[in-house]
């Protein structure tokens, strides 16, 4: 409307300047009169777009104006809007939300509803009287959402007049009360986006903390799992976590930045300001003249920094935590290092060795490091320690979670101190800039460290005098005997190189490592996989969609590509070529080759004309096609890779994940083992190991595993006696709780071999041409294998021995584990636990 009243009016003042030609005297003054008349128009113009936009486009909300879907609040100078929003086209929940307004990608940086959306149409936010911001429904009986609902207001008065609700220009919306104080602001209540002028960090007086935490997904802004902020431990730090775990680490301030995110060092697009004292400790910062700058808390865990850059108009990715493998936190274990352009990638700190040495060798850090030399603290009775410290350069800090900060102790009474501290395990400067000043300690094991080319950080690391001289006839290289060296990757990537140094102390050395693994092209898979069509796609496998190509010269094959997106597949990836291109055995499948081009990571498999296990086994038409010859020579073939892994490679290997979707199936029907990427090595002295992370397949997980993470060779066990009698039943064990029926066909099983009617198991589709001994062998082996405690259950060699030989003397099995309370005759032990069991898998589904 403005528009056109302004044009009208232009156009009608240029045809009277042009109708009459009035002399020069008079001109000047017209002049004026014309320019006079403009500013009214203008002015009229400006007032209607005021009036015009009052209803529903101002910057405030008061207690006599409702917000209704349709209407927004924007700043006054346009640059954000308040309003309501859908994530999805189709979505009917809407959210209240702030969101870019001048800029044209629309970001949202802020939900107010983010764990109610609304679901009515005539919802609406309205300032109530005691200056509390509420979206209520049609009824008033739904509260989506509340500004007190966040917040604890202790010290305003709630009985404050007129209260106004704001919009400012920083993205701010903040409730005002009669003296113009703040009651309320969305700043102090941030969703996944930290802008300038907000504070991320905690005031240690109210106790109040303020961190980011992500979307639940890119079209779910309910909380996600990872939160952004400053941690308090020891010397508080930056940090992304998740749940209690660090996802990435930026570490403390050091003066000149963030410790670990040297990109906190600031620019010309923002500074940073840090404030750590009694009552507060707080991360804020501002941009540099009209830039525009926003950090981000991506639904997958990644912060990022984007900077507005206009020309072209667009967000600009200035920086992203985490970054690398180095970023991943503590990814070298205890006093382990990572430097992201070393190959390999960890090494102990100076003084140190690896934990499990073959471990390491395999790339496997997570067991870190240990010490050479004890520290000579606490055995030297004079109190006066021989133990030095050896300078660690261009470093991130370790985690500080376990350190103490002095900022008045300098660098020399700080070594001091460190010493005379048995849990001191090293120290640094506090604060780098200029000369330096202040003294971290750390008072325990050091974690996530890292190497930054240009950092100017020094970590002093303290070690037994005995390790104190750096010896250079040490050097790993000097002595390394490379024994085999598989090229896959390029870049950043690892090369696969069994180190069997002096360090390494293997029962078996790797025998059959003379390989190279061929390197496909990334044009060739392409072109291979009808550029990765969807009519090619086999399934999914454990990190990725999985094709099914044909090369040129006629080679069928099948291609696993890693999810970009996942670093969690990223490690798996690495962990299955490892062990897939150490591993041959008829029973396992066979690696062709590998493919990292175009940030694309992809595995190149034989390929299995006749698919997986579990598509003949749990397929009515297809299940007649196994007879028994053929199912029991698969129990064996299966056996046989098992034996492999766990005995008879050159490392021990635990799969973790066996399932009848995990058995490929060749031309001749010849099992393979497939789908490591869940799968442990071990050194040749561990029998166990045990996880936090419990990876794998209910109805296929030990006892010992699904609730305390602990696997072994006999969790693999448990789980081959569920596959065998999967085989022999056709059957599925469901692992879940279905009307009682959880670990169904253990229960079963069990049940029919106790009333002596073990046959009653099998497939009623076998037919009659089986031999009954060999069935009732194969179904007490798979009961043997499916014992509650691991010590029960046969070893694989043991399995071998049983099947291949006639002897009928095997021992007799107990009651299976995961088989209801009431039928378990062994250990007392177990028994509480069955409904905790059963209330772990239905969670866990
Ligand atoms: C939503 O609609 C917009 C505009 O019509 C379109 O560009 C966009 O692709 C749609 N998004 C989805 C997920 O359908
Ligand atoms: C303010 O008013 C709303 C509704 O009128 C009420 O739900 C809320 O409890 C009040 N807040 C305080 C602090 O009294
Ligand atoms: C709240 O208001 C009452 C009455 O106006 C006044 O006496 C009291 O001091 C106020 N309290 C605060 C914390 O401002
Ligand atoms: C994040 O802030 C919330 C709200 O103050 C608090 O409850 C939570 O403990 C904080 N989380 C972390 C990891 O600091
Ligand atoms: C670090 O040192 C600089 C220069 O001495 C000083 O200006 C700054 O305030 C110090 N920072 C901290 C956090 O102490
Ligand atoms: C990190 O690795 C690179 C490449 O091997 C090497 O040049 C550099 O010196 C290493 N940095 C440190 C601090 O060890
Ligand atoms: C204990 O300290 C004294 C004094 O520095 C030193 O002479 C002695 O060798 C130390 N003993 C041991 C066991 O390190
Ligand atoms: C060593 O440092 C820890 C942590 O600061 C402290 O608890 C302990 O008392 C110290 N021990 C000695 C002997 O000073
Ligand atoms: C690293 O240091 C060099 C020399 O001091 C400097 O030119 C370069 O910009 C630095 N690189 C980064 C990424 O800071
Ligand atoms: C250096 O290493 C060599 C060989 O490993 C060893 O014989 C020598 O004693 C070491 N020297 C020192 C000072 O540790
Ligand atoms: C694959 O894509 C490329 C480029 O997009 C195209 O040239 C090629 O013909 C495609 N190949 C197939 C088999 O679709
Ligand atoms: C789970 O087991 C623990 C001990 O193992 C017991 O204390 C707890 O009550 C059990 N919970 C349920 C729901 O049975």
């Amino acid at each position: 409307m403005g528009i056109n009243v302004k044009s009208n009016h232009k156009d009608l003042s240029a045809n009277k300047s042009r109708e009459s030609q009035p002399p020069s005297s008079i001109k000047n003054t017209m002049k004026n009169i014309e320019t006079l008349q403009l500013i009214f128009f203008i002015l009229i113009i400006v007032l209607c777009i005021i009036i015009a936009s009052d209803d529903n486009e101002g910057d405030t909300l008061t207690t006599s104006t409702i917000l209704r879907d349709g209407d927004k609040l924007v700043s006054a100078s346009g640059m954000f809007a308040l309003g309501f929003i859908s994530l999805t086209n189709s979505s009917a929940k809407r959210y209240i939300a702030i969101w870019y307004n001048k800029i044209t990608t629309h970001d949202i940086v802020w939900v107010a509803n983010r764990n109610r959306p609304i679901t009515e149409p005539t919802a609406a936010l309205t300032l109530s009287s005691n200056g509390t911001l509420l979206l209520i429904g049609d009824s008033s009986s739904t509260m989506y959402w509340s500004s007190l609902t966040s917040t604890i207001i202790d010290d305003i008065n709630v009985t404050t007049t007129n209260p106004v609700a704001q919009l400012l220009d920083s993205g701010n919306l903040v409730i005002k009360g009669a003296n113009n104080e703040c009651i309320w602001q969305s700043f102090e209540h941030p969703t996944d986006t930290f802008l300038a002028g907000m504070k991320l960090g905690h005031d240690l007086r109210t106790g109040l903390s303020r961190n980011l935490t992500s979307w639940a997904s890119p079209s779910d802004p309910s909380p996600g799992p990872y939160t952004g902020g400053i941690q308090l431990a020891g010397v508080p730090q930056l940090g992304i976590t998740e749940g209690s775990t660090w996802f990435w680490r930026g570490g403390p301030w050091i003066g000149i930045g963030f410790s670990g995110s040297p990109e906190t060092r600031g620019s010309h697009f923002f500074v940073i300001t840090f404030i750590s004292n009694a009552e507060e400790v707080e991360y804020s910062y501002q941009p540099i003249g009209n830039k525009i700058t926003r950090l981000v808390l991506n639904h997958d865990g990644y912060g990022q920094r984007l900077v507005w850059l206009d020309p072209p108009g667009q967000w600009s990715l200035f920086w992203q935590a985490p970054d690398d493998h180095c970023d991943q936190y503590a990814y070298c274990g205890v006093f382990g290092i990572c430097n992201a352009s070393n190959m390999p990638m960890c090494v102990c700190l100076h003084g140190f060795q690896p934990r499990h040495p073959v471990n390491w060798a395999l790339m496997d850090w997570s067991g870190g490091c240990v010490r050479k030399t004890e520290l000579d603290c606490g055995r030297n009775k004079t109190g006066i320690t021989t133990d030095g410290f050896v300078p660690v350069t261009a470093v991130k800090l370790p985690d500080t979670s376990v350190a103490v900060e002095d900022m008045k102790l300098e660098l020399d009474a700080c070594s001091a101190r460190c010493l005379m501290n048995c849990s001191c395990t090293g120290y640094s400067l506090a604060n780098f800039t200029d000369a330096g000043s202040g003294c971290i300690m750390w008072m325990g094991q050091l974690y996530d460290l890292r190497v930054y080319a240009n950092s100017s950080q020094v970590f002093y690391l303290r070690v037994a005098a005995s390790d104190l001289v750096s010896n250079k006839s040490h050097n790993r290289k000097a002595t390394a005997k490379v024994v085999s060296t598989v090229v896959c990757f390029s870049i950043g990537a690892f090369l696969i190189a069994l180190d069997s140094s002096e360090e390494v102390n293997m029962e078996n050395t790797a025998t059959n490592t003379d390989m190279d693994l061929p390197l496909f092209d990334f044009g060739t898979i392409a072109d291979a996989t009808n550029n990765f069509s969807e009519d090619k796609e086999l399934g999914e496998g454990g990190f990725g969609p999985v094709y099914m190509g044909k090369t040129d010269d006629g080679q069928e094959i099948a291609v696993k590509r890693l999810s970009k997106s996942s670093t969690q597949g990223l490690d798996e990836f690495k962990n299955e070529v490892m062990l897939i291109a150490k591993l041959q055995h008829r029973n396992l499948v066979r690696l062709l080759g590998c493919c990292v081009q175009r940030q694309e990571k992809m595995l190149i498999y034989e390929y299995m004309p006749n698919k997986s296990l579990d598509t003949f086994l749990f397929d009515q038409d297809k299940k007649v096609l196994l007879n028994w010859q053929m199912r029991y020579n698969i129990i064996v073939g299966i056996a046989r890779g098992l034996l492999y892994l766990h005995q008879d490679s050159a490392v021990r290997v635990i799969h973790r994940d066996l399932k009848a979707s995990n058995i490929l199936l060749d031309q001749e029907m010849v099992p393979k083992i497939s789908d490591f990427g869940l799968a442990r090595i071990f050194g040749g002295n561990e029998a166990k190991s045990q996880t936090k992370r419990v990876v794998g397949t209910y109805g296929y997980m030990s006892p010992e595993y699904a609730i305390d993470g602990i696997f072994s060779v006999k969790s693999d066990v448990f789980s081959f006696g569920v596959l065998t009698l999967e085989i022999i039943s056709g059957q599925k064990n469901r692992g879940y709780y279905v009307s009682q029926n959880y670990y169904y066909l253990l229960r079963q099983a069990w049940r029919l071999w106790k009333e002596g009617n073990a046959m009653q198991l099998v497939d009623e589709t076998i037919e009659n041409s089986y031999s009954v001994t060999e069935v009732l062998k194969c179904i007490k082996i798979g009961l043997l294998c499916v014992q509650e405690r691991p010590e029960d259950r046969p070893l694989m060699s043991d399995i071998i021995l049983m099947l291949t030989s006639n002897n009928e003397l095997l021992p007799e099995p107990k009651c299976p584990g995961f088989v209801a309370k009431a039928e378990s005759s062994s250990s007392k032990r177990e028994s509480p636990s069955i409904n905790n069991v059963t209330l772990t898998i239905t969670l866990g589904r």
